[in-house]
């Protein structure tokens, strides 16, 4: 698919960096005092600066050549008309569905799904204000005041960031724990706290397959089952799934059951059922907020043109970033402790979407696609791995995100994080010389041989790319608008390395490999014959030295 003319593109692209590297990032403020203002975007209370990365009005351009020889806005179009954009699954791609409130049709084979959309979001929302009023309780009539999400994955990164990030929404007397590890110390942990006459478990899953969700789901059942009896299951169990087949074998009740579609992709789907744990702590009413903050979204990708869309702009950014200048990594501080999933949540929606080295049409990629993306909330970082983002050998493009206001928060402590986080942006950028760490270490009256010793372990490079996002308050509208940037700007990135991010085969060899490995470690007799030396030899040592 116009090959020559991407490698064209890209081709342009790199012979500008080349330029464009031998100027400062300050030089360009200095050169151009609207620089703010022209290299920022607002959408209501949402600001995304990005005008401290290391690029003008030329590489724009030549990134939007690049978009278009890529034919990103036809590829948008595809997506949004609900093709069968995920074509190894033979799937759309339609999350934005969930959270459609313009009242447009949008159709799958043919047929609208909104009436179905509608429908079921009016079943788990109906679901999650009985729990939260009491309508319904425990068996011994007790209400229902814990909340246990089991899932993994999709299943359960989306409410779990959500849950925390939102939790001043949350009601009082209510509380969301999340279970998704397959070490049982994730489940033992968390019901430890628990009284079960108290407990709602809700099994997440799309497939109702996955072994660790259904392993916990098993053990939770009997935990459960221990305590109030097997009558007592259908009061404390409810599901999310695709596969009410599945689920029905399980013993939940079939009103507690909740659906979604295969169009929905499970890093996408936190806006259909499986956010149902979300909905039942900060209620339906908020629950839609967050939708209409992804709505928002939708609306402005689909509509804005290319200069003044952000997830486009952060996408190609990104582009610039990992193809043109090679930086493996994109980090993710929200300087905001509420949202201290959320860089994980991101590491499931970018690395299982863009971590692929084919092509749609199966040939391998030429370029680098997906970044390593990590994160950690600021100011937490800072005192661990912001070392390396200053200093270290590799460039990590960063994003920063912070409200303007704190909820439910000292406003003393909050001036103080803005300050660290604008703080940090501007030490990436404005670097610091070794005439100027030397004329510090003079001023603090240092001798010349000392000088010399020390200055360069004091130099700084600078013109380290980073871009923040601020807005009013994390509110369930902003929350909304925040997952679903990011969500296209994967797609966006997908476009340009014309990649499929609607599919993750490369999870499926381990999980293959899992069930093989499975019956020779609980064996202590089996045979391991034909394995390899290291698999084998780990098998026999754990054998050794478990009592
Ligand atoms: O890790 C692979 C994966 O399939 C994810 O894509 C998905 O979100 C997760 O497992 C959980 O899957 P399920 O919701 O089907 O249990």
């Amino acid at each position: 698919m116009n090959r020559p003319e991407v490698a064209a593109a890209m081709a342009v692209l790199e012979a500008h960096r080349v330029e464009i590297s031998r100027k400062r990032t300050l030089d360009l403020f200095s050169e151009d005092p609207r620089r703010f203002e022209d290299f920022s975007l607002r959408l209501d209370d949402l600001l995304y600066d990005y005008s401290k990365n290391r690029l003008t009005r030329t590489t724009l351009h030549h990134l939007f050549d690049l978009a278009r020889v890529r034919q990103l806005e036809k590829r948008r179009e595809a997506l949004f008309s609900g093709e069968k954009v995920n074509v190894t699954e033979k799937r759309a791609a339609l999350h934005m569905a969930l959270r459609n409130f313009s009242g447009r049709a949008i159709y799958v084979d043919g047929r609208n799904v909104m009436p179905d959309v509608v429908d079921e979001r009016g079943k788990f929302l109906a679901f999650a204000q009985a729990i939260r009023s009491g309508e319904f309780v425990g068996a011994t009539g007790e209400r229902l005041t814990d909340i246990v999400n089991i899932g993994i994955g999709g299943s359960d990164l989306g409410p779990a960031m959500a849950a925390r990030a939102l939790s001043p929404f949350g009601a009082a007397g209510l509380s969301a724990h999340f279970v998704s590890n397959v070490d049982g110390s994730d489940l033992a942990d968390t019901l430890k706290r628990l009284d079960p006459a108290r407990t709602l478990f809700i099994v997440a899953s799309k497939t109702f397959t996955t072994q660790e969700t259904i392993k916990n789901a098993q053990s939770a059942r009997n935990w459960l089952v221990a305590a109030l009896g097997e009558a007592a299951v259908p009061h404390h169990f409810a599901a999310v799934s695709t596969r009410l087949d599945k689920v029905a074998a399980f013993g939940i009740l079939p009103d507690r059951v909740f659906g979604f579609w295969d169009w929905v992709g499970g890093r996408y789907s936190m806006w259909s059922a499986i956010g149902l744990s979300l909905a039942i702590l900060i209620g339906p009413e908020h629950f839609e907020e967050f939708l209409r903050g992804g709505f928002d979204i939708d609306e402005h990708f689909r509509t804005a043109p290319l200069s003044e869309n952000i997830p486009a702009l952060m996408g190609l950014i990104g582009v610039w970033h990992r193809n043109i200048w090679g930086y493996p990594a994109q980090a993710v501080i929200p300087y905001d402790q509420r949202l201290a999933r959320f860089p994980a949540y991101l590491q499931q929606l970018d690395m299982e979407s863009n971590g692929k080295s084919v092509q749609l049409d199966g040939d391998a990629v030429t370029r680098a696609t997906g970044p390593i993306v990590f994160g950690e909330p600021g100011t937490n970082g800072q005192h661990a791995f912001f070392q390396l983002l200053h200093q270290g050998t590799e460039v990590t493009p960063v994003d920063f995100i912070v409200a303007a206001e704190p909820n439910q928060a000292d406003a003393g402590h909050h001036a103080l994080l803005f300050a660290n986080c604008i703080a940090q942006s501007e030490a990436l950028m404005r670097g610091r010389s070794q005439d100027e760490v030397r004329k510090i270490l003079q001023a603090q009256g240092m001798a010349g041989a000392e000088i010399d010793a020390l200055a360069p372990h004091k130099v700084f490079s600078g013109d380290r790319p980073s871009s923040t996002f601020i807005y009013r308050q994390l509110t369930p509208r902003t929350l909304g608008r925040l997952v679903a940037l990011y969500e296209h700007k994967v797609f966006v990135q997908s476009v340009i390395w014309n990649i499929n991010p609607f599919d993750q085969w490369g999870v499926e060899l381990g999980k293959e490999l899992c069930n093989r490995l499975a019956p020779l470690v609980s064996d202590a007799g089996a045979d391991l014959a034909g394995l390899d030396g290291s698999t084998a030899g780990l098998i026999a040592a754990r054998r050794r030295l478990a009592s």
